[in-house]
């Protein structure tokens, strides 16, 4: 067997058959999530294709090493969940798609800003229910307000690009500024600095450990009353118990977000006949201007095709023995 995918869902194997067809890989589909318990499935693989929830941490990196996989391929951009170091302490090598559509992301991110703002989630359902009345869906223009970008790599620009047709002022934080943001028109400054001038607060930079809750109790105090918080990137950026509380005061006037921290258990299966037990995603599904989407950014068909490419390229090359162009190594991210 060539490569085992964990967490497949009908349009992953749907694009990666497509995709395979040029290739012919041997592949083995299991809808498990990769986890201690399921890693010993992958026996026999020498590659593993893995997804954001799937666990890839030390001992199911050995446990993957002892069943003879030296090679993981993320079909993600992403790369928090992997002990980068453990790989490479068991001989295996981490791969994944650092560019599929960073369009998909950023226009999903600008669509919950607008439903958000103009409260479509709730329009929706009250026109459906034949409620025509307007009341309580007052929303803003986009155009003059002054939006943050967190992180402008290639989402954070492809966001800023959306946003900069629409009028708004721009402003960025990065540790590495983009140029052709600058070319755009994007103020950047320090992250307090654009924290506390922005209208609207969008998210786009990776988790690491610098950036794991990088909006929590003391950013939030920074920000404007009325600030719209929006996060389509990883969910640990945001300290959601911290976030709830402002929800209640009023000081934020939304949270739109595509990620969350225990997404986890919950994202990419249809639990509607069970009880959430997650207390704090199921007290932030009971605000009216809380929106949620389930890491969906992603899901276009361009993007998917991109993923299953790339993916499976990954896979020929480290068959071939040469070194994957799109490795990911402990520290560093060879491009
Ligand atoms: P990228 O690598 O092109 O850009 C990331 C940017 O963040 C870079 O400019 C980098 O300098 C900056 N950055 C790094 N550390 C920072 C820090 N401490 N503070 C501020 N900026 C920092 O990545 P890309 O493709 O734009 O993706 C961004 C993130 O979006 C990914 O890391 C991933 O977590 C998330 N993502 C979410 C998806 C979804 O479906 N919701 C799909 C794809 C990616």
């Amino acid at each position: 067997m060539d490569l085992t995918v964990f967490s497949t869902q009908p349009y992953d194997r749907r694009f990666l058959e497509r995709v395979n067809a040029e290739h012919g890989h041997e592949i083995r589909y299991l809808e498990a999530r990769l986890n201690p318990e399921t890693a010993a499935l992958a026996s026999g693989s020498h590659s593993v294709c893995a997804f954001v929830n799937d666990r890839l941490d030390a001992p199911v990196l050995e446990a993957l090493a002892a069943g003879g996989t030296r090679h993981v391929a993320l079909r993600c951009a992403g790369f928090n969940h992997v002990d980068l170091a453990a790989a490479e302490a068991h001989g295996i090598t981490v791969t994944r798609v650092p560019e599929y559509s960073p369009h998909a992301v950023a226009e999903h991110t600008v669509g919950l800003m607008l439903a958000l703002n103009r409260k479509l989630h709730r329009a929706y359902n009250r026109v459906r229910e034949g409620n025509f009345s307007l009341d309580g869906l007052l929303g803003f223009d986009f155009h003059g307000k002054t939006v943050a970008v967190i992180g402008t790599g290639r989402i954070g620009a492809a966001t800023a690009r959306i946003l900069s047709g629409f009028g708004c002022r721009l402003l960025a934080y990065d540790v590495a500024p983009n140029e052709a943001c600058r070319e755009l028109g994007v103020a950047y400054g320090d992250l307090d600095e654009v924290l506390a001038a922005a209208d609207v607060v969008t998210l786009h930079c990776p988790l690491t450990p610098e950036t794991h809750h990088l909006i929590g109790e003391k950013r939030l105090d920074r920000m404007r009353d009325g600030t719209m918080l929006v996060n389509t990137s990883r969910g640990a950026l945001i300290d959601s118990p911290a976030v709830i509380e402002r929800l209640k005061d009023g000081r934020l006037s939304g949270l739109a977000i595509d990620v969350y921290e225990e997404e986890a258990d919950l994202f990419f299966r249809d639990l509607s006949g069970q009880v959430i037990q997650d207390d704090v995603f199921a007290r932030l599904l009971t605000f009216p201007n809380v929106v949620v989407t389930a890491h969906q950014a992603f899901f276009t068909e361009e993007a998917m095709e991109n993923i299953a490419r790339t993916t499976l390229e990954n896979v020929r090359v480290f068959c071939s023995g040469e070194t994957p162009a799109n490795r990911v190594e402990a520290q560093r991210v060879v491009r």
